[in-house]
């Protein structure tokens, strides 16, 4: 980064990234569902919802603290779970989850992380765990384990990869593209093809979701709820959060962007869980439309990668930054001084009459 001025919007650092990492793993990252259709939606959907500026309201002291499921965090904004960080970064979710806490954020990190759950344990540093559950209950429930006792304080079950989704790039082939928690389950005589199938995938069913719940001891969020049928009949399981989200349009090719979705979930679950969102976000004005429709928190995925690519822990920190700064902006060019006091008035309606 020495010979560029500082970034000054999420876009530097990808620029930034780009610079840094391979074609390949650029490719991986960015990679989308088939057109991209969701993923191009979630790029534009936002301009299809104006902000509306408010004036001679005091704003100086708009600030950006909130609590989440009994974190108070200085941003609603946390990195999202993304698989694999060592590939674009030496010290990959380790980074992340540090630049995470200096910004007064919470990482989410990747059940297919690089970094062992031991290490990041070690960091001290809030954090909660995403999980694909695995073919054998037993191994699962030893990892939930480990997740609590390095100190995860949640547990978010990603539920919409009952396949994966087509995406044309493919994995990277690399020795650093292996999760940590695969690399740890190698059995003597075994190779890595070997404990794929060994331990593979398991569907998450409401069954299932029984079955996490009674054995957690952690809260648990669903990410990847869109619908507001599903969105109710978690809320009525227990659940304690969901998140709104198309895993960045790279699942279902063809289904509606967060911000679109989230009314009707956020409606649906009444209350019941906390309501999170994430996909598209590079702007904290984009972040301030998903908290006026009810997200209690906003994850960023590929923007975080950009920064950890191109400058570790301080380029996470940064991200993380410079997306909450556009967000104070934005609230206070709102009239907005409070996350908490955020609603659906920040929106633009035309023709609405003085109230
Ligand atoms: C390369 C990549 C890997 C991802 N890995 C995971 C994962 O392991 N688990 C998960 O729940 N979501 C995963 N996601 C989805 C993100 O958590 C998040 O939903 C998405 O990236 C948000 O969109 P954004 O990148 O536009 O911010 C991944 C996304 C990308 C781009």
């Amino acid at each position: 980064m020495a010979d560029r001025p500082p970034p000054f919007s999420v876009q530097d650092w990808r620029r930034a990234a780009e610079a840094a990492l391979s074609p390949d793993v650029l490719a991986y990252f960015e990679d989308v569902a088939e057109d991209g259709v969701t993923a191009l939606r979630e790029r534009n959907v936002w301009s299809s919802v104006p902000l509306r500026p408010r004036v001679l309201v005091d704003t100086s002291e708009a600030e950006t603290t909130t609590e989440i499921l009994g974190h108070s965090l200085g941003t609603p904004l946390l990195p999202a779970p993304v698989a694999l960080q060592g590939l674009v970064h030496p010290e990959g979710e380790l980074a992340t989850v540090r630049g995470a806490t200096a910004a007064g954020s919470l990482a989410i990190v990747s059940s297919a992380s690089s970094m062992s759950m031991d290490e990041i344990g070690r960091l001290g540093c809030p954090w909660w765990l995403q999980l694909y559950p695995l073919a054998d209950r037993s191994l699962t429930a030893e990892v939930i384990g480990r997740a609590r006792a390095a100190g995860a304080s949640a547990l978010v079950l990603t539920v919409d990869v009952p396949v994966l989704g087509r995406r044309a790039a493919g994995l990277v082939s690399s020795p650093q593209a292996v999760p940590a928690l695969l690399r740890e389950m190698i059995q003597p005589g075994e190779t890595l093809a070997d404990v794929y199938v060994r331990t593979g995938g398991r569907p998450v069913t409401w069954s299932e979701l029984e079955w996490f719940q009674s054995r957690a001891e952690l809260p648990i969020l669903l990410k990847g709820v869109l619908d507001p049928t599903d969105a109710r009949d978690a809320a009525a399981a227990g659940v304690a959060g969901l998140v709104v989200s198309t895993h960045g349009g790279r699942q279902l090719d063809g289904c509606p962007s967060a911000l679109e979705a989230l009314p009707p979930v956020v409606d649906a679950v009444a209350g019941r869980c906390a309501v999170l969102a994430d996909g598209g976000v590079r702007r904290g004005s984009h972040a301030l439309r998903l908290l006026a429709r009810g997200a209690a928190g906003v994850l960023v995925g590929r923007p975080v990668i950009w920064g950890l690519a191109a400058d570790g822990e301080a380029g996470v920190r940064s991200v993380i930054d410079i997306l909450t700064a556009e967000l104070r902006t934005a609230m206070a060019l709102c009239g907005q001084t409070r996350i908490s006091d955020l609603d659906r008035s920040v929106e633009w309606r035309p023709n609405e009459p003085a109230s």
